[in-house]
């Protein structure tokens, strides 16, 4: 019979998953690098350029950026991600700025080249509140200055779905079950260690976790894009990084979008 044992986001999003599962997977380093060169390539960046990485994690994308020699500003409302994130930029001698707040905070003007949101880090909040960010963001960038968003898309959630993965540690669940009627994703996460016991991540939706995701359809993402003001929108498949970029093949989990602040 399994113990069962609560753990936090942060014990278990933050160090489980980011830290120590995320960069277990193979090829991950890779799979980051390309996703790099495929944002330079379709937000037209050249080094020096400064760059907002909002919720960058533990700073994979934000490392590549900064050894290309971009100026790096990193959020998270992770600490403990901030912290990681800060520490492999030190041993590598990087530039960058990293620090942990919550992104509905930022309060910039006319000041980047680019801002990143990554890895499906959209939708945490309400219509109105993710619409706020769009608006946020715009504000933030420079004219000219392009915004390169990866939301989950609607119309390949049904039900239930369940993803099993082998860590060190022993075996990772991902439950999410996508509600219709609420258009969001609510994800659980567990893991079965070697000996047995199920560590469970306790839910702490107030603080805007991973655990529920507002998912949009490429259509509203469009239209929310341009009431923040964007124009000249592109969008492409979400594991897609081909150049020269494909434009949005068949719909997927996760799509692109990128949007230029006229
Ligand atoms: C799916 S991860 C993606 C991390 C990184 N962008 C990547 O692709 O590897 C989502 C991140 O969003 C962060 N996050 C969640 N809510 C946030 C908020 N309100 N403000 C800033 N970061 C937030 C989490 O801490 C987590 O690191």
């Amino acid at each position: 019979m399994h113990t069962v044992e609560g753990k936090t986001w942060d014990e278990f999003w933050a160090h489980l998953w980011q830290i120590d599962y995320r960069h277990a997977i193979p090829h991950i380093p890779e799979w980051d690098k390309k996703l790099v060169e495929f944002i330079e390539h379709v937000c037209r960046l050249k080094p020096g350029m400064k760059i907002l990485d909002l919720a960058c994690g533990s700073g994979d994308q934000a490392r590549h950026f900064a050894r290309k020699g971009y100026h790096v500003v990193g959020l998270d409302i992770a600490s403990t991600l901030i912290r990681y994130a800060k520490n492999r930029f030190k041993d590598e001698n990087l530039a960058g700025e990293l620090f942990s707040d919550d992104m509905r905070n930022i309060d910039f003007m006319d000041e980047f080249d680019s801002c990143l949101i990554l890895g499906g880090s959209f939708g945490y909040f309400d219509y109105g509140g993710d619409l706020e960010l769009l608006k946020k963001i715009h504000r933030g960038l420079k004219p000219g200055g392009r915004l390169f968003l990866v939301f989950r898309t609607i119309d390949r959630l049904y039900g239930k779905t369940r993803i099993w993965s082998e860590t060190d540690q022993g075996w990772l669940l991902c439950e999410e079950r996508y509600s219709e009627n609420d258009r969001v994703s609510y994800l659980d996460w567990f893991l079965v260690t070697k000996d047995n016991t199920m560590l469970r991540m306790k839910r702490e939706c107030g603080r805007s976790a991973d655990c529920v995701i507002r998912c949009y359809s490429p259509a509203e993402m469009t239209a929310m894009f341009t009431e923040a003001g964007f124009v000249s929108l592109k969008s492409y498949g979400g594991n897609d990084f081909s150049i020269p970029p494909r434009e949005l093949p068949p719909e997927r989990l996760r799509n692109i979008i990128v949007g230029v602040k006229p």
